[in-house]
């Protein structure tokens, strides 16, 4: 969406993952506040998202929607204020349907007064999920609150959440900033993996202000090793995807938060040129990944699906280097570079990755101690 918002993907925190239902304006301030003290906004995320479960089950009188009062003693427009002052921006849920999945109202039928609404409180960002849709078609029903959203003249990021149905990334580019590619994820490394082969070759539907969306991350939660921690951040940032924060982020262990700031890794999502990453071969639950970046580097992710530790090999050429005699290899996890005339291979752990930047042209830069340097074994 043509909004200027978005241009990278969106970074930020949304509670839904961790929390459910239980959101309220205490929970919203201290993660904003976390993320203010913590690291994590200096690292790029911006936007402290509320989910479902924030109004009450009636409008107003006006035909307003209505925050709990229990949950949001001074509204989200007080919610809005206190995240404003920490230099964040606030997003806020609300559905294309009759109800919210959890039952609260709609927007169907309702769109210019709610979006008059979300802009009058200060909103940032707008999830707009599809239960309850009386079966009137996702692009007809976001297109009319994209419409009502601009009409507002505040620029509010709109994040379709539509679950992949109607093919939503064939029409979302003018639509949404992104879109959610697949069903909710869960936390295990199952559901994970199922979820990054359902947005992997969805790569040229992507880019600039129009995003592929996996889901929010559940790196921190219970059900996640720090293996698959490290694993599904590298590949969302392979994948260009919205990096939306899905734990108790007050309550984050220093291994949490250092998957979730590793400047290496953001920098590959974050990147301008705004390319999704793709699947350059994925052979027995091995896969190997290729994003072109603006610098003319590539980042590799080497992703070991299965449960035992594998060598997983690519080359140069195969990842879109060509026209050095060596290539340099630095490993966005430990930090370590090594050299290579063209082969990229490393072991692999168990539900692990490897994820390199290759830079070319660096003839002479000799290894420096990468822990994953070539011919270790697996
Ligand atoms: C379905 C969405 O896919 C989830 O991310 C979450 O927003 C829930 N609805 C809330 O009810």
């Amino acid at each position: 969406l043509e909004n200027g918002l978005a241009l990278t993907p969106q970074m930020g925190f949304n509670d839904w993952n961790a929390y459910g239902c239980a959101v309220s304006e205490s929970l919203i301030k201290s993660t904003a506040l976390a993320m203010h003290d913590n690291g994590m906004q200096a690292a790029g995320y911006a936007y402290v998202n509320i989910d479902d479960c924030w109004m009450t089950s009636a409008r107003d009188s006006a035909g307003r929607l209505v925050p709990d009062p229990a949950k949001f003693p001074d509204g989200i427009s007080g919610t809005a204020a206190y995240v404003h002052s920490l230099g964040l921006k606030l997003g806020i849920y609300e559905d294309g349907g009759t109800a919210t999945c959890a039952g609260y109202p709609g927007s169907l039928g309702h769109e210019t007064t709610d979006a008059n609404t979300f802009a009058a409180w200060g909103v940032d960002y707008l999830k707009y999920d599809n239960c309850n849709n009386q079966g009137v078609s996702a692009r007809t029903r976001y297109t009319a609150m994209r419409d009502a959203l601009a009409a507002t003249g505040r620029p509010i990021l709109f994040s379709l959440c539509n679950w992949g149905e109607e093919s939503v990334w064939t029409w979302g580019a003018p639509v949404g900033n992104s879109w959610r590619t697949t069903g909710d994820i869960s936390a295990s490394f199952a559901s994970m993996v199922s979820t990054f082969h359902g947005n992997a070759g969805l790569a040229p539907y992507a880019g600039p202000g129009h995003w592929n969306d996996p889901d929010m991350l559940e790196i921190g939660n219970n059900g996640m090793s720090p293996t698959e921690n490290r694993s599904e951040f590298s590949l969302w940032a392979e994948m260009a995807a919205p990096l939306l924060a899905g734990t108790d982020i007050a309550g984050a262990s220093a291994e949490t938060l250092n998957v979730l700031t590793n400047r290496n890794v953001i920098a590959v999502d974050q990147d301008s040129l705004g390319r999704q990453g793709t699947l350059v071969s994925s052979v027995n639950g091995l896969d190997v990944l290729a994003k072109p970046l603006a610098n003319g580097d590539v980042s590799v992710v080497l992703f070991n699906e299965t449960g035992s530790a594998a060598t997983i090999s690519t080359t140069a050429a195969a990842i879109g280097k060509t026209g050095a005699s060596a290539y340099t290899l630095t490993d966005l996890w430990s930090g370590g570079t090594s050299s290579t005339t063209g082969d990229i291979s490393a072991s692999v752990e168990a539900h692990g990755v490897v994820m390199y930047r290759v830079s070319g042209g660096a003839t002479g830069a000799a290894p420096s101690g990468g822990v994953h340097a070539l011919g270790a074994g697996s």
